[in-house]
């Protein structure tokens, strides 16, 4: 198939865009480099630097790579930005997915893989969270992946758009070739290794007064191949509306869980200090993800936290300045 990645550049597009070319796929990556690495396009693929913010050249770009399918990860992703930015989250991730789904209609492709996130159900009601549960996201962030995840039933009804809305929590993970590499960095995982890599004096844990075993956060990670895996299955049905996804492992781990084992895993002393609580963080966050097993066949068998954790390591330790040379 002909398929356009967006945000091929980025983190999860990178490992998604190299996974769809490894299985034959003619893939096409569309990113405008805000937050992405032109090295990090992988070899293979075509690439259209492009901002989804423009309606004209998103057209265009859509006509000339002709896709078969899009998967769509390019966004603004930072919940505490978008806070203080609320015009530019709605901007990307709204009007550019508007813009891209716009583009994708008039061009006749009609199969459309959606990133989206757990911060579409803001502070949840139970434990584990179940797709069908309240979406009542508590920054603009969660807001605009919501309101991107409600326009889309109303394009497979009167377009055809055949979709999915992969729902992730956190991922984490990466090989000895590509891997995480924002800046800010906002992710657990990598600046633990940050830490432990000497690149950060220290590590804060923000609160460990919640109601959880030993105090900290409890996230549901998902190792990054395993996460893209989903896509790929997603991809293979989607002669139909999909709708959405959980992507997580029903088991979490505490803040405490991977420092400890981030420390065992790099024999480093990562020095952490415990700091108050950030607003809005919700003290567990595990999804039920039984709908992708049962719907997509999907078996996420690396997303255990030693394997994570290797693979960010590996990244890290073989790419010190990331994308940098
Ligand atoms: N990484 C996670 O833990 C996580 C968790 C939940 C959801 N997600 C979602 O997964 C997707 C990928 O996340 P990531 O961590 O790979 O992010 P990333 O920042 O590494 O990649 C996003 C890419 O999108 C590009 N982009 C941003 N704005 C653009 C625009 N206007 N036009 C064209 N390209 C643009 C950036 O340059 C970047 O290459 C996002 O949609 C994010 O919301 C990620």
């Amino acid at each position: 198939m002909r398929v356009v990645v967006t945000g091929g550049a980025g983190y999860v597009g990178g490992f998604a865009a190299e996974r769809l070319l490894e299985l034959g796929h003619e893939v096409t990556v569309f990113d405008n480099l805000w937050r992405g690495h032109a090295a990090g396009v992988p070899k293979g693929a075509d690439f259209i630097e492009v901002d989804l913010r423009d309606a004209e050249g998103v057209m265009r770009a859509v006509r000339k790579a002709a896709p078969e399918a899009v998967m769509h990860f390019a966004a603004a992703t930072l919940v505490g930005e978008s806070m203080g930015h609320p015009r530019s989250y709605f901007g990307v991730n709204v009007v550019g997915t508007h813009n891209l789904i716009f583009a994708m209609v008039e061009a006749g492709c009609s199969k459309f893989v959606f990133s989206s996130t757990a911060a579409v159900y803001g502070v949840p009601e139970r434990i584990p969270i179940l797709e069908d549960d309240p979406k009542k996201p508590i920054n603009p962030y969660g807001q605009s992946k919501w309101i991107v995840e409600q326009m889309l039933p109303w394009h497979a009804e009167a377009y055809g758009l055949n979709y999915a809305c992969m729902r992730y929590f956190n991922v984490a993970g990466g090989a000895s070739h590509r891997g995480e590499d924002h800046d800010p960095e906002t992710h657990l995982v990598p600046i633990l290794l940050e830490a432990a890599a000497g690149k950060r004096d220290e590590f804060t844990i923000f609160g460990e007064d919640y109601n959880t075993f030993d105090g900290t956060n409890i996230r549901d990670y998902v190792e990054v191949h395993d996460l893209v895996e989903a896509h790929v299955l997603a991809l293979d049905k989607l002669d139909k509306p999909l709708g959405a996804f959980n992507l997580g492992t029903k088991t979490g781990f505490s803040v405490k869980q991977v420092l400890e084992a981030a420390r065992n895993l790099t024999d480093q002393p990562i020095p952490a200090r415990v700091g108050p609580r950030r607003a809005g963080d919700p003290p567990v966050l595990v999804a039920d993800s039984t709908r992708a097993r049962t719907e997509l066949g999907w078996n996420p068998v690396r997303s255990d936290l030693e394997t994570m954790l290797n693979g960010a390591w590996e990244w890290l330790q073989n790419n010190p300045n990331g994308y940098r040379k």
